[in-house]
């Protein structure tokens, strides 16, 4: 049993969404979550600066002696990791992999659609993930980058939301794919209108979720989820903004944040 928290990080508020199945799947575990709100967006910045800022959030989380880090954000997760994993000594979970597993267990005829920020898709991790795991698996990436301002502005079901998913997924429709993978923390908010255009064949996997479970795995093989005594204590952090970080994330999380605190590292 370790009654130690799990740090989780995120370029903002999305990853908000990974807390909230974390939440559900472990809920005696506590959690202290970062939101590196003076530097989102993350997705339009090179693999080097998001590298950078990584570092620096597994540091930060780190000071309250975590006993796992997960990267919830895409994007440091598909450019990041590698480093990440050198850099601090506790177990690190990104979301590709998780993702990348579901999908290939989920797909029927191997044809597998990954959106994304413009630099998770540049990286191509998720289709190195699954081509590791499958090399028969037909890999037809997007990036969506519209979808992160579109949710953070709370159009969820707005006309113009519909509009730019369908200009957004219309070739994958061509192509004929069975699985799309929500590879962007924001995504899972807009799940009822990207399966709506998609149609009620292509199954849509949210990494959030997989990643939870994936967390459960790792804790339980090492002894080391928590005993349970007593409440989970929670902490938010982000490093700018922290109000409008806690009136967006609300939305995220589905329930209320109490207090959320300034990070000042950055
Ligand atoms: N958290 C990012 C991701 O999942 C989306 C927002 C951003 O660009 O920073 O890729």
């Amino acid at each position: 049993m370790n009654n130690r928290p799990i740090g989780i990080f995120d370029s903002g508020v999305g990853g908000l969404t990974v807390v909230k199945q974390m939440f559900k799947r472990l809920p005696h575990e506590s959690i202290v979550y970062l939101g590196d709100t003076a530097r989102v967006p993350y997705g339009t910045k090179s693999p080097e600066t998001i590298k950078r800022f990584s570092i620096e959030n597994a540091d930060f989380l780190m000071k309250f002696n975590v006993k796992l880090i997960v990267v919830a954000c895409n994007t440091a997760s598909s450019t990041s990791m590698e480093e990440l994993i050198k850099h601090v000594r506790v177990p690190v979970v990104g979301v590709i992999k998780p993702g990348a597993k579901k999908a290939v267990s989920v797909t029927r005829n191997n044809r597998i659609g990954i959106i994304g920020t413009h630099t998770t898709i540049k990286s191509r991790a998720y289709e190195r993930e699954i081509k590791s795991l499958s090399r028969d698996i037909d890999v037809v990436s997007k990036p969506c980058p519209l979808f992160v301002p579109l949710v953070e502005e709370g159009w969820l079901l707005e006309k113009a939301t519909f509009a730019i998913a369908e200009k957004y997924l219309a070739s994958f429709r061509r192509k004929s794919i069975d699985t799309l993978v929500l590879g962007c923390t924001h995504y899972p908010l807009l799940k009822h209108v990207i399966a709506r255009v998609m149609g009620r064949k292509v199954k849509i996997i949210d990494s959030a979720s997989s990643v939870a479970d994936e967390v459960n795995t790792i804790l339980m093989s090492m002894g080391e989820l928590s005993g349970g005594e007593g409440k989970p204590r929670h902490r938010f952090f982000a490093t700018d903004a922290v109000e409008h970080f806690v009136r967006v994330g609300e939305k995220f999380l589905g329930t209320k944040i109490q207090r959320a605190e300034r990070a000042s590292y950055v």
